[in-house]
């Protein structure tokens, strides 16, 4: 399973990409308005932080599959490597997808909540698929579940579509879509450090540390 970092915060991006084994980015409307910066400059440095091979996912604005086609292409043209264009599920969407594929430019689409909706996704060419996890969690409708039974019907058709998961708010959430088989997880910063955190690891790690500088003091192997 891929880790992706959903932000468009630079920082974030910076120390995420530096620490961990970070596959690339996704973006969306919000999480760029958030950033208060000028759009081509922050897709722009995003591209400079990760550089070309990997995975960048930046979402189109415009509401029809024309535009939204035009917009992938100028996006793609303009940050290179790697590049996917996010669209909300709908007709609209469903055709720029189709009219992508045909030019060879890869499609997240995004906004999923159902395996109905994935599937057909997957059937106009999407390379993602990206399921909200939390938010179905939220209205009590078992996000990884619908995560769960996209990756299956994927297996059962043959179909060339990865599921990106998206909107997760905890590591259970994460690690259940890890069982379930999903390809890709996108989540915040906040969650790759809850990730890796435990108590127990800070006991153990504070039990060496200790034990070591009883017997070596400040030594360290390379001292010696
Ligand atoms: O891109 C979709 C994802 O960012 C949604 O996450 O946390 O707003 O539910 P969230």
């Amino acid at each position: 399973m891929k880790y992706l970092i959903d932000t468009g915060n630079l920082a974030e991006i910076k120390h995420c990409n530096e620490f961990y084994p970070l596959a690339g980015v996704t973006t969306n409307p919000t999480l760029v308005a958030k950033e208060k910066s000028d759009f081509w400059t922050l897709i722009k440095e995003i591209r400079n932080i990760i550089g070309p091979d990997k995975m960048l996912h930046v979402q189109t604005v415009q509401t029809t599959a024309e535009k939204m086609v035009e917009e992938a292409k100028l996006i793609k043209e303009t940050v290179g490597g790697e590049f996917y264009v996010k669209i909300p599920i709908g007709e609209e969407g469903l055709k720029a997808t189709m009219m992508l594929k045909e030019l060879g430019i890869g499609v997240t689409m995004t906004a999923i909540f159902t395996p109905a909706q994935a599937l057909i996704a997957a059937k106009a060419g999407a390379s993602f698929v990206a399921p909200y996890v939390n938010r179905l969690d939220n209205i009590i409708g078992d996000g990884v579940r619908v995560v769960e039974d996209i990756v299956q019907e994927f297996e059962l058709y043959g179909l060339d579509c990865q599921v990106l998961a998206a909107s997760f708010k905890n590591c259970e959430q994460i690690h259940k879509c890890a069982l379930a088989g999903c390809h890709t997880v996108t989540i915040a910063s906040d969650l790759f450090k809850s990730v890796i955190a435990h108590p127990m690891t800070d006991a153990a790690v504070a039990g060496f540390e200790k034990d070591w500088k009883a017997m070596y003091g400040d030594k360290k192997i390379l001292d010696f």
